[in-house]
């Protein structure tokens, strides 16, 4: 297709995979360690630098409209996030990063297996595959770490606030282990799974594109308000806060008496803007504009309490699911499992980030054997992981087919690629033709 498309050969071509988080949801962004794997599925470019400085995009899927653009002029297009313009935040942040004033023209032809909008990363699978196809075609070269770092930085132009899960288990990751990443400074750490148990994705079939709506920056909005009102009731500079993980450092407690101070800080009820320019003492203004993004502007009301009781609990969730798989006790499953579901009903309830399809998913799940089953990505539709013992998998699989995707029409239309076992998968990679 390259061929008949461009009229010469690929030069080289650049894979990024997709990955499932594992635990650790929506707590990135707070600053806390996540626990994702690389699936197999990924994006693959193929590539020919050209003297030109114009770059041709195409897509083996025809839904996916050919793009061409100058190389030193991107223009990334924030209201509508056409798939090109993933490819774009790529290419700009490796640019900018290099300060590159003749940046190379290309051809790239792009295949994928990730399924969109399910959260399973297809979007920053393409943003780093872009970044690394335009280092390599510049002729630069970065660590995976350099690497992403600045894909998860460049990823924002598209306008979601993302904390860098997804792309650096894109580049750090590696076959046979999930790994657990920690930000600032970035770094992953290898986790191992239990034997016995399989890990299975399951796609709700209702798809949710973070960038297309404003669920996913709502959420960080949240968590930065209750970051500014926790520092200001413990007489910190709140101003210079920006994480709920700033909070916990600088008052130097556990995750533990974190929840416990949320209980003493927060109410229930939701926080009106009123409420919380009140408690900072800033005006109305001054909220808008220094505060909110640019898609929370009419947002009017803050669950802060229930989003930081979230977070708090999440990122100790984490840390114990690492310690059960280090120490590999003889009833590691169910340690494991019941985390997972704690996680579940905590995104569900707590962070309201979960949907009727994947809640009914997760039962089914939990009903045909899975030991522990939960959303996985930002949610509000995409897929739910479980963890289900080896013995059962076929069994599994069989009744949940039966039980949630032959029930629907549009979702036995998508029952191809939305049900299947994973193992974690190997991080981005160049190839270049011998
Ligand atoms: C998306 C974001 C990640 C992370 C998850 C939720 O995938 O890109 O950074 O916040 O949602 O855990």
């Amino acid at each position: 297709m390259f061929v008949s498309k461009f009229g010469s050969a690929p030069k080289f071509y650049v894979r990024a995979p997709g990955r499932v988080n594992l635990i650790g949801e929506h707590i990135d962004y707070c600053g806390y360690a996540v626990l994702p794997m690389a699936i197999e599925q990924d994006i693959l470019i193929a590539v020919e630098p050209v003297k030109t400085q114009v770059v041709q995009l195409a897509n083996t899927n025809s839904s996916y409209l050919d793009f061409s653009t100058s190389a030193n002029n991107i223009e990334i297009n924030k209201t509508k996030p056409l798939w090109h313009n993933y490819f774009l935040c790529g290419l700009k942040g490796i640019q900018e990063h290099f300060g590159l004033n003749n940046p190379t023209g290309m051809n790239c032809l792009l295949d994928g297996t990730i399924p969109p909008s399910s959260g399973l990363s297809s979007s920053s699978a393409l943003v780093c595959c872009a970044g690394l196809v335009t280092v390599r075609a510049n002729g630069k070269t970065l660590s995976k770490v350099e690497l992403a770092e600045i894909c998860s930085k460049s990823e924002r132009y598209i306008g979601t606030e993302g904390g860098g899960m997804d792309q650096s288990i894109s580049f750090l990751a590696e076959e046979g282990t999930a790994k657990l990443i920690e930000f600032s400074p970035l770094r992953a750490t290898d986790v191992r799974l239990p034997s016995g148990a399989a890990f299975v994705i399951a796609n709700s079939c209702v798809e949710m594109n973070k960038a297309a709506t404003s669920h996913y920056n709502i959420r960080v909005m949240e968590c930065r308000l209750a970051t500014k009102l926790l520092s200001k009731s413990k007489g910190l500079d709140w101003k210079k806060m920006l994480k709920l993980q700033d909070v916990q450092v600088k008052l130097g407690v556990s995750l533990e008496e974190m929840l416990t101070i949320v209980e003493e800080v927060f109410h229930p009820e939701p926080y009106s803007t009123e409420e919380i320019c009140k408690y900072l003492g800033i005006s109305l203004e001054e909220f808008r504009t220094q505060i909110l993004s640019q898609n929370t502007q009419d947002v009017s009301t803050f669950k802060l309490y229930q989003r930081a009781k979230h977070v708090y609990g999440e990122a100790a969730r984490v840390l114990e699911f690492k310690k059960i798989c280090d120490e590999a006790p003889a009833n590691a499953i169910q340690l494991l499992g019941e985390l997972m579901n704690q996680s579940h009903i905590s995104c569900k309830e707590m962070y309201e980030c979960s949907c009727p399809e994947l809640d009914r998913l997760v039962d089914i799940c939990l009903q045909f054997g899975a030991i522990g089953s939960r959303l996985t990505g930002a949610g509000w539709g995409g897929c739910t992981v479980s963890m289900v013992p080896t013995d059962k998998l076929n069994n599994f699989l069989k009744n949940v087919e039966k039980a949630y995707y032959q029930t629907n029409v549009q979702s036995s239309a998508l029952e191809n690629n939305s049900l299947f076992a994973t193992k974690p998968g190997r991080g981005a990679l160049v190839f270049v033709e011998a």
